[in-house]
């Protein structure tokens, strides 16, 4: 099959329409049959509880091109079971784990000619979301959703890539709420998000580390990203909270730490203790692992001795790892690659 003729080794991470998309819609009740359609417009009612009470919900994963032509998606199954969780906090009705399988499936199917070659560095990311398109006017669920698949190919989501490392700021805002929406994919978290990144972004720096909303002593993560750290010692670490995202990469990344023979740790942090750790990475679909030089409190200048100038030894190793794993390079464990071609 002939791939599209894209410069696949500058692409960045933006939205690169594709010819296809899956498309549910729910009404009366039940979700239809779904489609694959060409139609990449939504028009809905002005009224539609998306738009005013922020109905919504999404998620993000990867196909990959492996070493040997493949196509895979890592771990679906963890995102159609996390847009799940979403949905019922949010009211919305749930779109079945195995149906969302495979609407992903049969969107990557679709657009072939839009997965990144193997050797690129680049992927097709894949956005499923799902939306109150029905009218409501008081504050409460509305009666009709969408649930829609579409795809784009993409590059390093931070542009400076791996060899370089971000600088990060404490951020004096929160993204979640004690017994709020952290933990879930809600688009809310991220549109109050976008006020903080901004000022970071035209502060100088790459991005935001938020604390938790209760006591703001703790590391929670960034606005797009969980973190991990590694101790002197060699030890992961990783921040436990109920109102940070269940990273993907990170669950992953935990046990792939520990299948490498390193301790690993979820637990609190306290920002008071990170200039302790050697090296501090963000993890995440996007992010994949982004090492983190430095985090700027408030003047006070953290420093990550490892991973200050690109990923410190043990990102890397777990880096080419996770990424092995992705590309087809490496034998992952049981059921986390779902070959689609
Ligand atoms: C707030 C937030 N945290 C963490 C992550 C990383 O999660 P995952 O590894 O599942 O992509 C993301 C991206 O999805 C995110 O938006």
């Amino acid at each position: 099959m002939e791939k599209k003729n894209i410069d696949w080794e500058n692409l960045g991470f933006g939205y690169y329409k594709t010819d296809k998309r899956y498309v549910s819609n729910y009404k009366d009740g039940k979700w239809d049959n779904g489609c694959i359609t060409e139609d990449s417009m939504v028009a809905i009612s002005e009224c539609a509880g998306v738009i005013h009470y922020c109905q919504t919900c999404f998620e993000g994963m990867k196909a990959y091109t492996t070493q040997d032509g493949h196509v895979v998606v890592f771990r679906p199954d963890m995102n159609a079971q996390r847009m799940y969780d979403s949905a019922v906090r949010l009211e919305i009705p749930p779109f079945p784990v195995e149906r969302f399988v495979d609407a992903v499936e049969q969107t990557v199917k679709a657009n072939l000619e839009y997965v990144p070659p193997f050797g690129t560095g680049a992927a097709l990311y894949i956005r499923p979301v799902l939306f109150a398109t029905g009218p409501v006017m008081g504050v409460k669920p509305a009666q009709e959703y969408q649930f829609r698949v579409f795809a784009s190919p993409v590059g390093p989501y931070f542009k400076k890539g791996s060899a370089s490392s971000l600088v990060l700021k404490v951020s004096d805002y929160d993204r979640s709420a004690p017994n709020g929406t952290g933990h879930i994919k809600a688009g809310l978290n991220y549109a109050m998000s976008l006020y903080p990144i901004v000022t970071a972004h035209n502060e100088g720096f790459n991005e935001n580390m938020y604390l938790d909303p209760q006591t703001r002593t703790k590391v929670e993560e960034t606005g797009g990203a969980n973190f991990f750290f590694v101790t002197a010692d060699n030890k992961v670490v990783t921040p436990k909270s109920s109102s940070i995202l269940p990273s993907i990469t990170r669950h992953s990344l935990m046990t792939l730490a520990q299948n490498l023979g390193y301790e690993v740790e979820e637990r609190e942090v306290y920002l008071s203790e990170i200039g302790d750790f050697v090296e501090c990475g963000l993890c995440g679909t996007a992010a994949v692992i982004s090492p983190v030089g430095k985090v700027n409190d408030h003047g006070r200048e953290i420093i990550f001795k490892n991973s200050q100038n690109g990923m410190g030894p043990i990102s890397k190793q777990l880096y080419e790892t996770l990424t092995g794993i992705q590309f087809g390079k490496i034998a992952g464990p049981d059921g986390w690659v779902r070959k689609i071609v």
